[in-house]
């Protein structure tokens, strides 16, 4: 087995998880507009029935963007060296051609399947990825900017509801919070389909949970990794 997350990143993994769910399910039951209410205004009324009506669903939204906003301040603070700037290199290290060829084959063959791509004469092999894939890089940036905007302009809507600001600015916020969380309502499902249910992610999954990823695994997954790792030298010399 091989380490693929630490412990303080399943923790935060899992605890960002948990405050984005709530946050997005909650922002989207404070839209009580029928024009801008993207599920139903049965979702608005099930969220004030069960927290006690649209003042206490907006406290409990900026509680728990509060407590997700100090859980990474103190993440950052103890782990950017050794842990967030990895991360960012890594999903940052993006090469436009064979991430978009590894995307478009990827979603052909999860689609209608390579079988039906061979039969049309399309190459089904995916390039070669290393500790991220393609996808992965792409829901990671859309990630990581999503919550620089919702931090920024949450932060922001909190400090004008006490008077500061103008109504410009109020509008602006508003917009790019509504933006960002748009963008991941679009990109959750797909990361969250993607490492948790589509076939032969399983042993990724549960790296969430322990840590650890079967070598054989990260050597069909993430074989560019596995190299800069030296297993494919220890492959070699044990044969
Ligand atoms: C129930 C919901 C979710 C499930 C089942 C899930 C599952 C996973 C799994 C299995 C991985 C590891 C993939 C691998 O090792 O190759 C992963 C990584 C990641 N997920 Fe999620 N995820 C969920 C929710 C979220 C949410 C809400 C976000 C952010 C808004 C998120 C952002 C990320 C990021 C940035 C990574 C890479 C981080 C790292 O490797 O430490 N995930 N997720």
């Amino acid at each position: 087995m091989i380490r693929r997350h630490s412990r303080s990143a399943i923790f935060m993994h899992w605890s960002n998880a948990l405050c984005w769910l709530f946050l997005l399910f909650t922002g989207f039951a404070l839209l009580d507009n029928p024009y801008m209410q993207p599920v139903s205004q049965g979702w608005v009324d099930f969220w004030n029935g069960l927290v006690g009506g649209p003042y206490r669903l907006l406290n409990a939204h900026v509680i728990v963007g509060g407590v997700w906003v100090m859980l990474y301040t103190v993440y950052l603070l103890f782990r950017f060296k050794g842990e967030a700037l990895p991360f960012l290199k890594e999903i940052t290290d993006l090469h436009p051609a064979s991430d978009m060829v590894w995307c478009m084959r990827k979603g052909l063959r999860l689609t209608i399947g390579e079988k039906a791509m061979r039969k049309m004469g399309m190459e089904t092999e995916l390039p070669a990825q290393s500790f991220y894939n393609a996808g992965q890089k792409l829901a990671a940036v859309a990630a990581v900017l999503s919550s620089l905007g919702l931090a920024v302009t949450g932060i922001l809507m909190v400090h004008m509801a006490g008077d500061a600001g103008t109504e410009e600015l109020l509008q602006w916020c508003l917009f790019v919070h509504f933006l960002c969380a748009g963008l991941m309502a679009i990109v959750l499902p797909i990361h969250i389909y993607m490492a948790a249910l589509a076939p032969g992610e399983g042993p990724a999954l549960r790296s969430m949970f322990t840590g650890f990823v079967p070598k054989a695994f990260a050597k069909v997954h993430n074989p560019l990794w596995y190299r800069k790792l030296g297993l494919d030298r220890q492959d070699g010399a044990a044969d």
